[in-house]
């Protein structure tokens, strides 16, 4: 049997990948356990494709893992997740280190707790000289956070008279932008059967290819996410040309 990563043209593998990763609860539930059974499950998701994005020469790989909304769930899994995303983090040192994988975070960090946040540090400092793939993490994230954030950033500026008016313009908004300098996704992967965005990188996906997948994301694997990039080879991104003017 073929698998998708040997079909995969190695020349156009995507630069920038974003993930929600959706359905361990749900996933946890059809088989009778508790949700934060299926978040325990999901750290091994997380680390196999991080690992297989790598090993192809993904440079960017964006992981929604907790957003602003997801504040509002039960303290008790709230509180799981956050203990989960220290254990999580600390197993994939390692890995980051020996595969060459820089850990960034992007998000309202402030309102995590110190010992989360404080692990996630050591993480980012620990890997911040490594030079292949970026691991993006969305921890505490909302699209709309981190557009009016920017907003707020942008207006000071102008107030204060360190940026004009007509210096406002797609590279300026960005560049004030929680993932300034880490390119807008070629493709965002929603595992779970969702067909929405649920308040993620909704400026920096305005040309996205999006690939919706029914598996859970306790059950997405490294030949999961090479379907995904096999499925995207066989795109055509126009940008808001015509096919003619793509193949001159
Ligand atoms: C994704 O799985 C993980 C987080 C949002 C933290 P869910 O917890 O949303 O699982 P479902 O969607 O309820 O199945
Ligand atoms: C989006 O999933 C957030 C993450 C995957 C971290 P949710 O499960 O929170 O999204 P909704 O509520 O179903 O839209
Ligand atoms: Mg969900």
């Amino acid at each position: 049997m073929t698998t998708f990563l040997e079909q995969l043209d190695k020349d156009r593998i995507p630069a920038s990948v974003a993930i929600i990763m959706d359905g361990n609860g749900r996933w946890a539930k059809k088989q009778g356990k508790n949700r934060i059974f299926g978040h325990q499950n999901g750290v091994d998701s997380v680390d196999q494709v991080m690992e297989g994005a790598a090993a192809i020469g993904i440079k960017y790989l964006t992981l929604y893992a907790f957003s602003t909304e997801n504040w509002n769930r039960p303290a008790d899994e709230v509180n799981a997740l956050m203990d989960l995303f220290v254990s999580a983090i600390n197993s994939y040192l390692e890995k980051m280190l020996a595969n060459n994988i820089r850990m960034v975070v992007i998000g309202d960090i402030d309102r995590l707790n110190e010992k989360t946040r404080a692990n996630m540090q050591e993480a980012i400092d620990k890997t911040a000289g490594c030079t292949g793939m970026t691991l993006v993490l969305a921890i505490s994230y909302s699209s709309r956070w981190e557009i009016i954030r920017a907003v707020k950033n942008i207006a000071a500026e102008v107030k204060d008279g360190k940026l004009q008016l007509d210096d406002i313009n797609d590279d300026c908004f960005s560049n004030h932008l929680a993932t300034k300098g880490i390119p807008d996704p070629d493709l965002l992967i929603r595992t779970s059967g969702e067909l929405r965005i649920s308040n993620f990188l909704m400026w920096q996906l305005s040309y996205s290819e999006l690939y919706f997948t029914d598996v859970c994301w306790p059950e997405f694997k490294k030949e999961n996410l090479y379907e995904a990039i096999y499925d995207f080879q066989n795109r055509e991104r126009r940008f808001g040309k015509t096919s003619e003017q793509l193949t001159k």
